[in-house]
């Protein structure tokens, strides 16, 4: 798809569609007005007809309206004019792909970015219409032996601004939607692959490649490595595997050398089936996107290579699978982490902790100003929050209020937990300095105390995906998520020096 950013009116535009906004009771916004002006009130009459209401999400496609040079006009619910913000901005550009991409159009120039929203830009507007639309054209059909969805017609898009001080601001919003929607591309695919394809080794050869495409450091520990390390955490997760281990470590040092990095950590267990506290068969297919912390941690350093941020970012994903076998660890066995903890494995199925721990005691050497962690952790995560926000805890309130902040304005929306000293009770162990599984209340909680047990050297947050990072049903798919927030809080603080 090729994007680009222009001005003028929407009546002259040769286009082969051109898309304005409606709002709900009918009330056109300016770039219809002049439409409906230039074709001598062709729009109000169809709105006098009741056939667009302006409701949100409701889309009308026209063609050859009278005194406009496009070929097609595209009317586009926009909900009520007084409540309209950044969701419904969003799901307007969706609608209207929904719609262009059924039609023959080879290309549209779309109005919607000159639509006000309280306190979004047009730099905003023109970065989250851009991520909205790549994301709606995304396919994963790279495993079917013939595509069933027809290849879309429309290979060109327009957004239009109001001024030339707009143009510059866009061109600078459409860079960065750009590097997001191919970051969250990224992160969906790696998702989407199943277990037999994305193995460690793939993930770590995916490192390899986006090292080279951005000039990054890359290094991948093999498991004589993690054992000389003392990672007998993240060891013991990987025991019933065939598949050999890998811990990778990508580096971006586009900041000052001595600049503290952020480091951020994603889990990438590429098949999670319990291991010896085997999971129930319905819906273990899904536990391919056990990963989807780590392909968030890779599509976010894509975007930064992108971008080419003036920042010192490090990706650490500790990837492994956790499966059954004779060579598994069992329920009540002790393993000693790197830090020298030692932990009590009482449910094998809380493996996404173990490997955590050690790679988040690994960061340490990296000297970090903060280190984020990625996960789909918990299911009782989804059951708490369900598939809208990701669980945020955080051992610094101002780190935690940054990520929150930066996920508003993302899109891509964290809601804080409490990490309490009080839940850290529920993982008390008779033979350990801790078991790997608090009980089931407060499931998402413990999961996070047993984190911050491991990062008390630095400033912390960890982020459970476990709702946010795929859907399930009929559109069952990775999201990409949080690949927005991660990529929307390192802007910000390239922002605030
Ligand atoms: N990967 C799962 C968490 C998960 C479950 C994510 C369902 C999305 C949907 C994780 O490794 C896990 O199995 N967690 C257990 C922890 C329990 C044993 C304390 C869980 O949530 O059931
Ligand atoms: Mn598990
Ligand atoms: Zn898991």
């Amino acid at each position: 798809m090729e994007f680009s950013i222009k001005g003028g009116s929407p009546e002259k535009q040769r286009s082969a569609c051109v898309v304005v906004g409606v709002f709900e009771s009918r009330k056109l916004t300016g770039p219809a007005k002049a439409i409906d002006q230039a074709s001598g009130g062709y729009l109000t009459e169809i709105l006098r007809r009741g056939d667009m209401e302006g409701k949100s999400g409701n889309t009308l496609l026209l063609q050859k309206v009278p005194g406009t040079a496009a070929d097609r006009v595209l009317l586009v619910g926009l909900g009520k004019e007084r409540e309209f913000n950044d969701k419904l901005y969003r799901d307007a550009v969706r609608a209207a792909m929904r719609s262009l991409l059924d039609t023959g159009a080879a290309d549209a120039t779309v109005y919607l970015p000159e639509l006000p929203i309280k306190k979004r830009g047009i730099g905003w507007r023109i970065a989250h219409a851009t991520t909205v639309v790549l994301d709606s054209m995304y396919r994963f059909d790279r495993l079917k032996s013939k595509s069933d969805a027809p290849r879309p017609s429309l290979k060109k898009l327009v957004f239009t601004v109001a001024n030339r001080a707009d143009a510059t601001a866009g061109e600078e919003g459409l860079r960065r939607g750009l590097a997001v929607g191919h970051g969250v591309g990224l992160a969906r695919d790696l998702g989407n692959l199943p277990a037999n394809l994305c193995t460690p080794a793939y993930l770590a050869d995916q490192a390899r490649e986006i090292a080279k495409a951005y000039s990054f450091k890359c290094q991948v520990l093999e498991q004589s490595d993690m054992e000389q390390l003392g990672m007998g955490s993240l060891l013991c997760v990987t025991r019933g595997s065939a598949q050999p281990p890998k811990l990778i470590v990508l580096q971006h040092q586009g900041g000052k050398k001595n600049d503290k990095p952020v480091v951020l950590v994603g889990k990438g267990i590429t098949f999670d089936t319990g291991g010896i506290s085997l999971k129930p068969a319905a819906e273990m297919d899904e536990m391919k996107f056990d990963m989807c912390g780590a392909a968030s941690v890779l599509g976010s350093l894509k975007a930064v290579g992108e971008m080419q941020l003036p920042l010192n970012v490090v990706g650490i994903v500790p990837t492994c699978e956790n499966m059954p076998g004779g060579t598994a660890t069992k329920p009540g066995d002790v393993v000693t982490s790197m830090s020298g903890q030692t932990i009590e494995i009482l449910n094998t199925d809380a493996e996404g902790r173990l490997i955590l721990c050690d790679a988040l005691t690994y960061a340490e050497r990296f000297e970090p100003d903060i280190v984020l962690d990625i996960a789909t952790l918990t299911g009782a995560c989804v059951i708490a929050l369900g598939h809208v926000c990701h669980g945020l805890y955080a051992n610094d309130e101002s780190l935690a209020r940054d990520l929150l902040g930066a996920g508003n304005d993302a899109h891509d929306r964290a809601w804080q937990m409490p990490l309490w000293d009080d839940y850290q009770e529920q993982l008390k162990s008779n033979f350990a300095d801790m078991a790997n599984v608090g009980g089931r209340p407060a499931g998402s909680v413990t999961a996070a105390c047993f984190l911050s047990r491991f990062t008390k050297k630095y400033r912390w947050a960890h982020l459970d995906i476990a709702g946010t990072a795929w859907k399930s049903g009929k559109e069952k798919g990775a999201t990409g998520r949080p690949v927005p927030l991660l990529t929307e809080f390192l802007l910000q603080r390239v922002a605030a020096r």
